[in-house]
């Protein structure tokens, strides 16, 4: 474990490198203890995100497609509507914790159990990494520009007035050099891009921007993997327009809950949303970043098949 070489006003917290991944000092035990704690059921579904790369809505996608029996999408009684996302699918390595930030046990959660995580392949729990385990996982990705212009307005709420200054830049410089919050991103992104060319059973791909090209598609592909496919029932009664109408960026949020409710370790809901779309690197980025950006992916994804 390394610390970074101290640069003023970086972040609030301190980043630790551990296995290659930069992670917050107050992680490193959480994150420690899941490794070597937590035992994966072959029912259990993982999904895993870099942050800022659709989390929120990955979550809220696999909460209502695993649930929808139990809830109707079209249900005034869903509990998306009164929950944010990020409260319905405990994640991974605050699981842990003690007390539960959030109410999280793991034990009691229904089959399967949904988690998430921003923990890279190398420092997944053990249990899941062992190869007689078949549990799911889920990695959702999305293209390293909006990536990184969705990454500096999460940092920017996380800074003081006077930390404000030139972090464009500050945060831009890092992001390249792989410091960022699970970073190095595309290090991040490649690990599970390879699992999912080898062991497609038990990793499954996706894309924020094909998810949002053909939300449908990409939630059938989703049920697809997780075991529980849409029927021709269901398809009749089109319950994937349903998820996906339900699950979208503009229904939730808009919703009461997710504009003005706190999740209970602190963070705005409304933080979760902003603006859910492809392409708005092109608002912040010089032409000379992003071409950076683009070089830096070719550099590391090379020819292992990872474009977007
Ligand atoms: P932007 O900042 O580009 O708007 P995470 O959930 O991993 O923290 O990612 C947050 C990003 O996903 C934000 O991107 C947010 O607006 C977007 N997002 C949240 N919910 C979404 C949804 N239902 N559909 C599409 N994008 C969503």
């Amino acid at each position: 474990i390394s610390s970074l070489p101290t640069e003023k006003g970086w972040h609030p917290g301190n980043l630790y490198q551990y296995q290659g991944f930069w992670h917050l000092s107050q992680h490193l035990q959480k994150i420690l203890t899941c490794q070597n704690q937590f035992e994966a059921r072959d029912s259990d579904i993982i999904l895993v995100t870099s942050p800022k790369c659709g989390t929120t809505w990955l979550k809220a996608m696999a909460f209502a497609l695993v649930n929808r029996t139990k809830f109707n999408p079209k249900s005034t009684q869903h509990p998306l509507l009164s929950n944010n996302p990020q409260e319905l699918v405990p994640c991974l390595e605050f699981a842990f914790e003690s007390p539960k930030p959030n109410g999280v046990d793991s034990s009691p959660l229904p089959t399967p159990r949904l988690f998430s995580t921003h923990l890279p392949l190398v420092s997944m729990p053990e249990s899941v990494k062992k190869s007689d385990c078949s549990c799911k996982i889920v990695y959702l990705c999305r293209n390293p520009k909006d990536t990184f212009v969705s990454l500096f307005h999460w940092e920017i709420k996380l800074r003081t007035e006077e930390m404000r200054s030139n972090l464009l830049e500050e945060t831009f410089q890092n992001f390249c050099r792989g410091v960022s919050l699970y970073g190095p991103f595309w290090d991040h992104a490649l690990g599970y891009w390879k699992q999912s060319l080898e062991n497609p059973e038990r990793v499954l791909f996706l894309r924020y921007e094909e998810m949002k090209e053909e939300p449908g598609n990409q939630l059938r592909k989703l049920a697809d993997f997780i075991g529980c496919p849409f029927s021709k029932e269901e398809e009749s009664f089109n319950v994937v327009h349903q998820i996906s109408k339900l699950c979208s960026f503009d229904h939730l949020s808009n919703l009461e809950v997710n504009r003005t409710g706190k999740l209970s370790y602190g963070y705005n809901n409304s933080a979760f949303f902003r603006r859910g779309e492809v392409g708005d690197w092109k608002n912040h980025l010089t032409p000379q970043m992003a071409q950076k950006l683009d070089q830096i992916s070719k550099e590391k994804w090379g020819d292992s098949g990872l474009t977007f």
